[in-house]
This record gives C-alpha cells, structure tokens and sequence, in this order.
C-alpha cells in the first residue's frame, strides 16, 4: 500500500473511491452530499459503522469525534469493507483538528495498514487488498502553514509501526509445526541481514556454558533444540540503553502438567512476546533512533516425553536461586528467569521491559483487550501506561504487594514456580520474575504480561483474528520518546 500527501483539493484527485468520514452522526449537514442514499441505506454514522455507495464510489464511515483512537479504528473499518470489491485507488481528506496535529495522520494510516491485514498463509485462496494507493488530501490547510515535513514523517512513522505490527502477526499466526525456536532466530538473523541490526545467537551448547538450565530443562522434552536470540541496534552516541525481553514459548502443551484438551487449543500464541520483540526491533532499526535496544528472547518449545521435566525437580536458575517446580505449566517464568539473567549480565540498561503471554490469570483480572503492567517503579511503569494510551493499545498497572510475595515460598527451594493460592495469579507470576532482576535493576524493569490481547479468535477494534502485535505500538511509542529526550 502506498500513501501519497498533496495539497489538491479532494475533488479535483483522480481516485477509484473516496473515503468520507462523518463526524457525531451529523448526516443533516449541508456539507454530506449523500444524504438521501445514506438514509435509505439505513446509515446512522455510528462509530465504526460503514456504508459503501456504489454508484457514487464513495465510502462513508463514521465517528463519535475526531481524535487520533477513533479514525485509527475507522479507517481500519474502512478499509476492510473494501476487502472484496476492486477498488485500486482511494482518496480521504486528512481529517486534521489543527495544524500541528499530524498525530493524526499517523493515526490514520495505522488503521487503514492494521485494518488490511489478512493472514491467508494456510488458505488456498489468497485474499488480496484491492486499495494499492492512498491519497490524503491536506486541502484545508494552507501548505504554507502546514509543516509539510512533519505530516511526512507523520505518514512514515505510521507505516513503520503498523508493518511491524503485521510482521509480528505473521509469526504469531504461524503454526508451531512452522515455528519453533530455530525457526525465531532465522528470522532474527534475516532482520539482521535486512538491517542494521547485530545478531547473536546461543544454542544447547553455550546455553549450557552460560549456566541457563532452567530454560534447558523446560526444553528438554521437545525435538525443536532451544535458542536464546540477541539482537542489537547500536547507534554511535546513544540517548539511552534499553533491553527488551520476550518469552518465546513456539508451542505451551503445559508439559507434564498437561494443559487439558481445550486450554492447549491456540497455545502457538505463547511466543507473543518474543514475537512481539522481533517487531519492535524491526521498527527501530527502520526508524534508526538514537537509542540503544537490545532484544533477548527466550526460544523453547515446553512438550512431554520421558525427558521432560517434573514436578518435585529442582532447578538452578543463571543467577544460582533454587526453583522448586510445582507445575511444568508456568513454564514462561523458568525461561525468562534465565533470560533477564542473561540480559542483565550482557548489558548495562536504563530500563528493562520483559513481554510474555505469562498467565491465564492476567486475562481473568483484566480481560482479554489489556495488557498487564508491573513492576517495582512508577517511572517506567507510567512510561509503558502512557506511550500505550498514545499508540492505541490498552494497558493498565496490578500492583505487587508483600502478602502475595509470601506464597511463593518454597519449603525445599528458595522459591516454587507457583504461587500457594489459586488468586492473584498474574501478580505471583510478576513476583516471581522479580526475584530474577539484580538488586540494581530493580526499579529499571517493567513486566508487561501481554496474554490478554496477543491473541483474541474475533475482531476488536484494528485488530484481527488471531495474533494482535501486542506490545509493538506501545513500545515503539514509548522507545521514540526515549530516543528524542
Ligand atoms: N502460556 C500460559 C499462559 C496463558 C494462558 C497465555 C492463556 C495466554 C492464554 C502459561 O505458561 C501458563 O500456562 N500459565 C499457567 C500458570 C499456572 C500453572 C500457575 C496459567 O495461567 O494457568
Ligand atoms: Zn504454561
Ligand atoms: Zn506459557
């Protein structure tokens, strides 16, 4: 899809199709032109709702008010409703509620680049997009008082950030027949091939070297090998250094403590975070920010076999704390254990970010469209809450607190896997990882469990069926505030 900016007046561009929002159901306007057909197509201009008219070749959809959330959606909307017709071209004016506003224009193509996306992979019969050509029309503005450059940039930031977000759909949609953990560090090293970006990769052996058993023992029972994949931006004179952490579990069947039938179902969802690292890094390689970023990301396969690991065993997690294991099915924690290990041994960071599809718990408190923030400090903390809030995503904070610290204890390790009481679930499992960040770490990390939103089987919002991109606009968002400090 290409997007092109011009001062034209909407009327006089030469477009298939022309895309008109209608703002607060005001269809009684002088300025809608349609307003017969709509009303007999029963058009009420709700937020979302769409209504394509054929013989105008023209699209309307509404919102409740402009701002930056609504016209991402709606333009999502939009553009899938154009799905099955042959329209190449459209033409929409840029909907700006002043000049500086160019946010905006990000907003807008982020929807019309989310609301495209299809995963067809698996089908025989491709979906294509007809709409290859997007022209937004700034005809209300002067040129001269617009700062051209900065809606530019505006309209390239938003491709940047929704291509990620696809890219990670893609591998989160992908089956873990197809996917396993070599299969995240091929795609690691071809970002680094694509890139400017460096690209390290651990197998079995040098796992075993740095001391990593816990992600060695939940790996053991799978015939995909683990990876531990290191990737770096590094900029000559960086504002800031920040590690990202992602779990990368290819496929969760709960091991020994076997998940039953319908809980497995959609368990290739469990590599999110790491998936959602890969876009992450993807996105600032393109947009070259001037911060450092690291990305870690664990990649296991948690299976059954007679060398799977147990209930009872006891493991030695990088940084030498005994793990007792209660339930092979909290498995995420044991690798990230030895991944913010590792990434705490490897780089200095100014902040810290882990994101994994964690606990069913974190669902149950906050609901499938949320992510689960935590962690020992507000700063980044409010940085996550807030640069989410901007980009679209939805995320909100479960404070840890010394009660639940406490059912964690373990009486023959010195600490158990699970927590002691079946509530509080996604907190215990924040805990726990919190036993695992470094002294002077502690109020630089912040955990993100994404298990809510990675991946919902219906539409919501611009988002799919299946794999979301969750974690990928936030931390794109919250990495460019670093990185203009
Ligand atoms: N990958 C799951 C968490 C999950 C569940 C993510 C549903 C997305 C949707 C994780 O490894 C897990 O199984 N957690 C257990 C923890 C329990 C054994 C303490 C859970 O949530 O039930
Ligand atoms: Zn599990
Ligand atoms: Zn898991």
């Amino acid at each position: 899809m290409n997007f092109e900016l011009t001062i034209s007046p909407i009327n006089e561009i030469n477009a298939s199709i022309e895309l008109i929002v209608v703002v607060n159901k005001n269809l009684k306007h002088d300025f809608i032109q349609d307003k017969k057909l709509l009303k007999k197509a029963g058009f009420k201009a709700e937020q979302d709702e769409t209504c394509l008219l054929i013989t105008k070749n023209r699209l309307y959809v509404g919102v409740d008010s402009i701002n930056d959330e609504n016209l991402r959606v709606a333009m999502a909307k939009a553009i899938q409703a154009l799905s099955s017709t042959k329209y190449k071209t459209l033409k929409v004016a840029s909907y700006l509620e002043n000049k500086d506003s160019s946010s905006t224009l990000r907003a807008m193509v982020e929807g019309l680049l989310l609301g495209s996306y299809a995963f067809d992979t698996y089908k025989t019969k491709k979906s294509k997009q007809p709409i290859k050509d997007i022209i937004i029309s700034l005809e209300e503005y002067h040129a001269f008082e617009l700062d051209m450059e900065a809606c530019a940039n505006a309209i390239e930031l938003g491709q940047i950030t929704a291509d990620a977000t696809n890219f990670t759909r893609d591998i989160v949609n992908t089956t873990p027949d197809d996917c396993y953990p070599e299969t995240l560090a091929n795609i690691a090293e071809g970002l680094s091939e694509d890139f400017e970006l460096e690209c390290k990769v651990l197998k079995p052996k040098q796992l075993r070297k740095e001391k990593m058993e816990t992600l060695l023992a939940v790996a053991r029972a799978s015939r995909h090998k683990p990876r531990v994949i290191h990737l770096s931006h590094k900029p000559k004179k960086p504002k800031a250094i920040i590690s990202l952490v992602g779990k990368g579990l290819t496929y969760d069947s709960g091991g020994l403590s076997l998940k039953p039938g319908a809980s497995m179902v959609n368990m290739k969802l469990d590599k999110s975070g790491a998936c959602a690292v890969l876009g992450i890094m993807k996105a600032v390689a393109e947009m070259n920010l001037d911060i450092e970023v690291h990305g870690f990301i664990g990649a296991v396969e948690n299976m059954i076999g007679g060398d799977a690991y147990k209930p009872d065993d006891v493991l030695v997690a990088k940084n030498g704390k005994t793990i007792e294991v209660r339930n092979t099915d909290a498995e995420g924690r044991l690798v990230l254990a030895d991944v913010l290990g590792y990434a705490q041994q490897e780089v200095e960071a100014d902040y810290i970010f882990d994101f994994a599809t964690l606990t069913g718990a974190s669902v149950v408190a906050v609901g499938h469209y949320t992510s689960s923030i935590m962690g020992n400090c507000d700063v980044p903390k409010d940085l996550v809450i807030e640069a989410a809030k901007a980009s679209g995503e939805l995320a909100t904070k479960l404070d840890f607190n010394k009660h639940l610290r406490k059912c964690l204890k373990s009486n023959v390790a010195d600490i158990s896997n699970v927590s002691n009481t079946p509530y509080g679930g996604a907190i215990t499992a924040g805990i726990f990882l919190d036993s695992f960040i470094d002294e002077e770490n502690k109020n630089k990390w912040t955990h993100i469990d994404i298990a809510g939103p990675a991946y919902v089987e219906h539409t919501w919002g611009e988002n799919p069926i299946g794999g979301s991109g969750a974690g990928v606009r936030m931390m794109i968002r919250l990495l460019e505030k670093l990185a203009d400090k």
